[in-house]
């Protein structure tokens, strides 16, 4: 019986960081087999299908069909189906690496502690010190109970030795996110996706926003939205919504004044490369997601981050990113500053290099092989 290693995703911004793992064990000859759990946070094709088509994620051998509902409920659904799961895998299971902060993460992570299985937290230690966030809750009950804590920055170890967790417990692999962007880049500039739009190359913003803070109070909803029409007077905005967004925009009767204004391409949720392509050749991002906060450090492309925290400070520090908060006159000066050249270049992160994974697989195989 060769042991298993269970790789959980449930929602988009899980699908980059296992697809790269997943590659790795089969290519360094790990001593288990794959297996891949799909939770079915997300479930709309444009949220999860397309990413396992793009980034030649196999099929996975279970999905939990949780779908959408209220947190304490989908974490609950994930919790219970994943455990029947694994009690049905019985004794195959040698260990299950979650990735990320989403609700899945942590329901997935408290089924397998329960069962005495060892988890592995892929991106742990990561604070924002916002509590109203609910990753920052999934955070710090799947690191306070997962065995191997695998962080991606230099902070996420920072955060957890001063939490008290033994050195033992830690070990830094990098970020298994930047594995897929450096991987996928060749393929997403190849579509000359800002062209298909009639996009100039570095002479476009891109906008993400899908965080509850920005997008559930109708009123901030509405400063953002006049935020975006005042950039798009600069230069042309492309703004692929998430549902979630999308939905509170047509009930804040916004969507209609984002596409009257020809100067602003409102989309739904585009596939991965088709994102990696727009964000590549940006003049600048303006986002709330955790992810391009790092996908723009990478590629050097200035980003202004629509939050008053990070859990990702490395972006600040060594990155091109910058925090505007609430600050909505601070991000238009920036945009500014940007459009004239006068903006900080950003430095190359330790551990982004597109080997993330191997390392992932080489300390689990070292820990549990
Ligand atoms: C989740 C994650 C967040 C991550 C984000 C990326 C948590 C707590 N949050 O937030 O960390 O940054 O994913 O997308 O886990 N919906 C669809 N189709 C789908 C999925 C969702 O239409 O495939 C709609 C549903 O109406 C749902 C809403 O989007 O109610 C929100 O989805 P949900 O999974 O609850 O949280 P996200 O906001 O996507």
């Amino acid at each position: 019986m060769i042991p298993e290693l269970v790789f959980v995703a449930g929602a988009r911004p899980n699908f980059m960081k296992v697809a790269p793992m997943l590659r790795a064990a089969e290519t360094r000859r790990a001593p288990f087999a794959s297996r891949l759990v799909h939770t079915g946070q997300h479930y709309d094709s444009a949220m999860s299908g397309v990413f396992f088509e793009e980034l030649g994620i196999p099929a996975p051998d279970a999905h939990l069909n949780v779908g959408s509902g209220p947190h304490g409920a989908q974490t609950a659904r994930v919790l219970e189906s994943f455990e029947a799961w694994l009690i049905e895998r019985g004794e195959r299971v040698r260990g299950v690496v979650v990735v990320g902060d989403v609700n899945s993460t942590v329901a997935c992570t408290l089924a397998a502690a329960k069962l005495g299985i060892p988890v592995a937290h892929v991106e742990a230690g990561l604070r924002s010190f916002d509590r109203a966030m609910p990753e920052e809750i999934n955070r710090m009950v799947t690191d306070s109970i997962a065995d191997l804590l695998l962080p991606s920055e230099p902070a996420g170890v920072e955060n957890l030795t001063r939490e008290g967790v033994a050195a033992s417990r830690i070990a830094f692999v990098g970020n298994t996110m930047i594995d897929t962007v450096a991987h996928q880049l060749p393929r997403a500039r190849a579509l000359d996706v800002p062209l298909s739009l009639g996009l100039r190359a570095h002479d476009y913003v891109l906008v993400t926003l899908h965080r509850p803070s920005n997008v559930d109070d109708p009123a901030r909803l509405a400063e953002l939205v006049a935020l975006i029409s005042r950039v798009a007077e600069r230069a042309p905005v492309v703004f692929p919504a998430h549902p979630r967004t999308r939905a509170r925009l047509d009930a804040a009767g916004l969507t209609r004044t984002l596409s009257a204004n020809q100067r602003v391409r409102l989309l739904d949720p585009i596939a991965y490369r088709q994102n990696l392509g727009l964000m590549a050749d940006a003049k600048l991002v303006l986002t709330d997601s955790g992810g391009i906060q790092e996908e723009t450090t990478w590629l050097g492309v200035p980003c202004l981050t629509l939050r008053a925290n990070t859990e990702r400070p490395v972006t600040v520090d060594r990155g091109t990113n910058t925090l505007v908060g609430d600050d909505l006159g601070l991000a238009e000066r920036l945009v500014n500053d940007i459009f004239a050249g006068r903006y900080k270049a950003g430095a190359p992160v330790d551990g982004w290099d597109g080997k993330a994974a191997e390392r992932v697989i080489q300390v689990l195989t070292e820990r549990w092989g």
